[in-house]
């Protein structure tokens, strides 16, 4: 049984110089068999007997590389093999990743009409300069069309991404691209600290000593001064990268974090179905041919058991700023601090931890070092 499904997409125009993502660049031309071959795998997955949770599936995300470089009917036909195959709930949440360089008024028409009531856009920066660093396709003035094209095109339910700890970044720079960005007035936003992963541009240029990341001080204050402008805004924290107006935070990412089962299709997608975590083959082409000879995509699969599985769930609860209700674990699971008390006693005497109304959950210091809490659960 699960309550949302996510559609992996693995096409970008051009791989960002930051991304670790399973993305590929000039393999468009496989869309349609791609997307043929999701249908198959969903159809198959119906198949050998698996259903959505009654009521229908909560979300289906598409997400990406960059789903909106897709023909809207693609787009559509996947929808509706979810629809057909899994029942959709009346209020489900059908997402689209898009990148604001992929904007197309007609596009972005049809998907609405079709059963797309959300999309994300990846905006990352109000800077010129900072996009092209990035490696960014699109330029602010594509931000800007692309919003104002799907707010036409009838979506009122909007979020965007952005990034800081950029090379050469200053705080006004950061404070710049989150005023510009609350300027559009998003339902939902995120926002990341950048990472830099292995194999990416910016790891070799960080190794030869090319990469001029602002200070661990001065990310924390972008951190801190992210959540003050966006609260200001009147979207509350709901996670440590995420934020929402009222009743706007996103399905997709609480069925997630409440770590209900999900399937993911497409190359590379993971899944969480009856306690079982599997990813798909990640190349775009194995993926077509394993899905289109029968064969089944998936490429790894673990079962999460015992203590592991129960600190995973638990890393999930405390991402959100509700945090880990203490008494529902208890009835589930047993005492959760008996079991992981002296594990997080560091988290609890340097102020990351508080406990309060019955749940436990990261401090504002907390969620700026989630990673070392979560480390010492694991
Ligand atoms: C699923 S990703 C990709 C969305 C979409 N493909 C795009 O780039 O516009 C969602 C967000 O994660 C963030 N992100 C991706 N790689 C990152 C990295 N290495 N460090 C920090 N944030 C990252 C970006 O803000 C991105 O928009
Ligand atoms: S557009 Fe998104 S998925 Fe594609 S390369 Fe850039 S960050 Fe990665």
């Amino acid at each position: 049984m699960v309550h949302g499904l996510y559609i992996h997409i693995p096409f970008c125009e051009r791989r960002c110089h930051y991304c670790d993502f399973n993305t590929y660049e000039g393999m468009t031309d496989l869309a349609p068999d791609y997307a043929a071959a999701v249908s198959a795998d969903i159809a198959a997955r119906a198949g050998e007997g698996l259903r959505a949770a009654p009521g229908g599936l909560r979300s289906v995300y598409f997400g990406g590389g960059t789903p909106s470089l897709l023909e809207a009917g693609l787009l559509l036909d996947l929808l509706d093999s979810a629809r057909e195959t899994f029942g959709l709930a009346p209020d489900a949440e059908v997402t689209l990743e898009a990148n604001p360089s992929t904007a197309d008024a007609g596009k972005f028409r049809a998907l609405r009409r079709g059963g797309f009531n959300r999309i994300s856009m990846g905006f990352q920066a109000a800077q010129d300069r900072h996009l092209e660093a990035l490696g960014r396709v699109h330029r602010v003035a594509d931000s800007e069309r692309a919003w104002d094209l799907a707010r036409q095109a009838g979506f009122e339910d909007m979020s965007l991404d952005l990034m800081f700890g950029l090379p050469k970044q200053s705080l006004p720079e950061w404070e710049a691209s989150l005023d510009w960005a609350l300027e559009r007035g998003p339902e939902h936003l995120s926002f990341y600290g950048l990472t830099v992963e292995r194999g990416t541009r910016f790891h070799a240029l960080a190794a030869r000593g090319e990469l001029p990341l602002p200070g661990e001080g001065e990310q924390a204050g972008m951190y801190e001064e992210g959540i003050r402008r966006v609260e200001g805004a009147g979207l509350a924290q709901y996670e440590i990268s995420n934020f929402a107006l009222p009743g706007r935070e996103a399905v997709h990412n609480r069925l997630y974090w409440e770590n209900l089962p999900t399937l993911g299709v497409g190359a590379g997608a993971w899944s969480f179905v009856d306690g079982v975590r599997s990813g798909r083959l990640r190349g775009p082409a194995a993926y077509i041919a394993a899905v289109t000879s029968g064969r089944d995509p998936v490429a790894e699969s673990e079962r999460l058991e015992g203590r592991e599985a129960r600190a995973e769930e638990a890393t999930l609860a405390l991402r959100m700023n509700r945090g880990l209700d203490l008494g529902r674990w208890a009835a589930a699971r047993g005492d959760f601090l008996v079991e992981f008390g002296a594990a997080l006693a560091p988290a609890f005497r340097a102020g990351c931890l508080e406990r309060e109304g019955g749940f436990l959950r990261l401090t504002p210091r907390g969620r700026l070092l989630s990673n070392e809490v979560f480390l010492a659960l694991l």
